[in-house]
């Protein structure tokens, strides 16, 4: 049997609100309901999820830190951050990992300020307006990469 690749999953600000949040962009599940599913799916992809969640800029940082050191590939839903923060684009820089960016909507059909994404640019794909699937579609893009398949 292959040892399980670990996989980090990153979320920013107010995706703990998820469920309540503006249902009618993001969707009815819960940050915990996608984390479910996110477990499940990798389980049958024999990946080890580590999933987290903070409204703290330097915190993402850090965590980002973290699966630099331990991670086999990064899922990030940096939230409003992803418009605004260059701290988080040098620690995604820095990393080197298979990062993928999440999305539950597309800020491309959103307002203006949703348009630009730091995060975007450390990215090697970005999955956006999909829902909760979106974090689904993105653990098997990391797998077939990391599995060159
Ligand atoms: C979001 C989109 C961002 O523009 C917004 O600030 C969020 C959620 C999304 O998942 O659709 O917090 O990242």
């Amino acid at each position: 049997m292959t040892d399980k690749r670990i996989i980090h999953i990153l979320n920013g600000p107010n995706l703990n609100l998820l469920g309540t949040r503006q249902p009618e962009i993001y969707g009815a599940a819960t940050l915990q309901d996608i984390e479910d599913s996110c477990r499940t799916h990798g389980e049958n992809l024999q990946m080890e999820i580590v999933f987290r969640q903070t409204n703290h800029e330097g915190a993402l940082v850090e965590y980002i830190h973290g699966a630099a050191r331990e991670s086999d590939g990064l899922i990030i839903n940096a939230g409003a951050y992803t418009h605004t923060s260059v701290a988080l684009l040098d620690a995604l820089l820095a990393c080197h990992k298979n990062i993928v960016e999440v999305h539950l909507s597309n800020p491309q059909a959103r307002e203006a300020f949703r348009h630009r994404s730091y995060v975007a640019h450390a990215a090697r794909g970005s999955i956006c307006g999909f829902g909760a699937r979106g974090y689904l579609l993105a653990l098997d893009a990391l797998h077939g990469w990391l599995e060159g398949i």
